[in-house]
């Protein structure tokens, strides 16, 4: 196939918000512990913090991570993972049917974060708690002392305040299965009070409210519309979870997953602008794509990960959603960061959900080895070389036809150009499954002179469109030198295999 894209140094579309490449620890299955916690394991710090893992979270180039849920967080007491280890109570988590043993609270997290060089987004309970619980996390967090809580949290090793600026108020309220789920007005309410409460401890917090928990909620848009009317003041961003998979063979249709993603964010676009324009306010309410990435919801149903977690019992960090992704998922996560990215003038955080082990891009054996899925590659990629202003670009590229869609793009692309450096980064997907496609970029502005790195992946030599990368055979999916690519001046030329993601 062929594809022409034209960008221009004058046309930009904003900074490229750092926050995009965030990502997400939750209070579930093997994410905490044995994923990035595992006192005993032989690569674990004195604070059982894996290093193995650090390193590959290093890599992945994380920038901000959401913690301690997810649904989790709905059914949690943040003073339960307080104060010394031995007198953390053990509960039961109804989210994910699973006994929580306390040993990694929010001491924990704000230690690791520092060793990862990570921002926190802290997630409150709004589901069993209130305005209470969220003013006094905040005084525990970020006051600087003199007062219960931030004493208390002296007391527990930490004088200095953990100062988190970025806090989520809940987590997926619109979703029936969320404990404590609310109605739209209830949620608007609760949410509006909590944020005032939360501010008049700290005025500096950034607060997101929630959104919807994916485009096809009954509730979508009109959600957004209640939330946003009771809580625009108080509020500046509004959270888009999404979770994309193969459905029935159907993998037209799961390589345009990105054409939802365009989808749901405009639409929240519209939405935030309507009611800002009703209420008539002067602020931009802006997103926080706070859950996104492909996840098999059906059809992973094996008796060490039952689908049903109920069925299982009541067990201490299990094996639950721990998707194993294959070269289709890693361009499919290609496609939905460069949706990311094109909208970010709007879109200002995003957590790829989740860090290790559970619908990760890193994958951690108990007492064993951890490894980078496909999935990682892009990411880091374009956790590392998309910087500077996000480049508007005009595409136009051949299609192709699926059912859910229509027909869609074959070349999916974003780009950025960093100033500083003068550095032009440009993150293609080809979703042909059987053709190359042949790529010319005018670079309008620009003298190209050198192809500094461009890079490839796609099917590797004996393996199909269903290749992962295993304990045994972690390199067998990743990056390798795309041949061929050749600028010359004001234009690049370049040829993408097929099925594949390219820089
Ligand atoms: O990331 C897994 C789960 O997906 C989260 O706990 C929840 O918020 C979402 O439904």
């Amino acid at each position: 196939s062929r594809a022409r894209i034209t960008l221009d140094r004058d046309f930009t579309i904003g900074e490229v918000p750092r926050r995009l490449f965030g990502s997400f620890v939750e209070h579930m299955g093997r994410c905490v512990y044995t994923g990035i916690y595992e006192p005993g394991h032989p690569e674990a710090d004195q604070n059982g913090f894996r290093q193995d893992v650090l390193k590959l979270v290093k890599e992945l180039g994380a920038t901000v991570i959401r913690y301690p849920g997810g649904n989790f967080v709905s059914g949690y007491n943040w003073e339960d993972g307080i104060g010394p280890r031995e007198n953390r109570p053990r509960r039961l988590d109804g989210a994910w049917h699973t006994v929580e043993t306390n040993a990694f609270g929010l001491h924990e997290f704000v230690d690791w974060s520092k060793q990862a060089g990570t921002e926190i987004m802290e997630a409150i309970n709004l589901g069993t708690r209130g305005v209470d619980a969220a003013r006094e996390i905040v005084e525990y967090a970020n006051h600087p002392g003199g007062t219960y809580w931030s004493d208390l949290r002296a007391k527990n090793g930490h004088k200095d305040p953990f100062n988190i600026k970025l806090w989520c108020l809940g987590n997926e309220m619109d979703g029936p299965w969320q404990i404590g789920h609310k109605t739209a007005d209830e949620y608007g309410r609760l949410a509006q009070e909590a944020a005032k409460a939360m501010r008049f401890v700290d005025p500096s917090l950034e607060l997101v409210a929630c959104g919807s928990s994916n485009s096809g909620m009954p509730t979508f848009g009109a959600w957004e519309q209640t939330v946003l009317t009771h809580t625009y003041d108080e509020v500046d961003y509004v959270s888009l979870h999404a979770y994309y998979q193969e459905h029935d063979g159907d993998v037209g249709s799961f390589l345009a997953s990105a054409v939802d993603t365009d989808y749901f964010i405009e639409s929240v676009i519209a939405t935030a602008d309507a009611v800002r324009a009703k209420g008539k306010h002067k602020k931009h309410i802006n997103l926080s794509f706070d859950e996104w990435n492909v996840w098999y919801q059906r059809g992973l149903d094996t008796e060490d990960q039952p689908h049903n977690v109920i069925k299982a019992g009541w067990r201490e960090h299990p094996r639950v959603i721990e998707d194993k992704y294959n070269v289709t998922d890693a361009v499919v996560v290609g496609t939905l960061l460069n949706s990311l990215l094109r909208h970010g003038d709007r879109v200002k955080i995003a957590n790829q959900a989740q860090l290790v082990n559970v619908i990760a891009p890193i994958l951690s054996e108990e007492n064993g080895p951890a490894w980078k899925q496909t999935i990682f590659h892009p990411f880091a990629r374009m956790a590392e070389l998309a910087k500077g202003q996000i480049l508007r670009l005009s595409v136009d590229s051949d299609k192709y036809s699926n059912s859910r869609f229509g027909d869609t793009d074959l070349v999916d692309v974003s780009a950025t150009w960093n100033e500083e450096t003068g550095r032009v980064a440009l993150f293609f997907a080809n979703r042909g499954l059987e053709e190359a496609a042949d790529v010319e970029v005018a670079l309008r502005g620009f003298d190209a002179r050198q192809v500094l790195r461009a890079e490839v992946l796609e099917i590797p030599e004996g393996g199909d469109r269903l290749t992962i990368n295993t304990q045994d055979q972690p390199g067998r999916v990743g990056l390798t030198a795309l041949e061929g690519v050749k600028a010359t001046g004001s234009e690049l030329r370049l040829t993408l295999p097929a099925l594949s993601w390219a820089v």
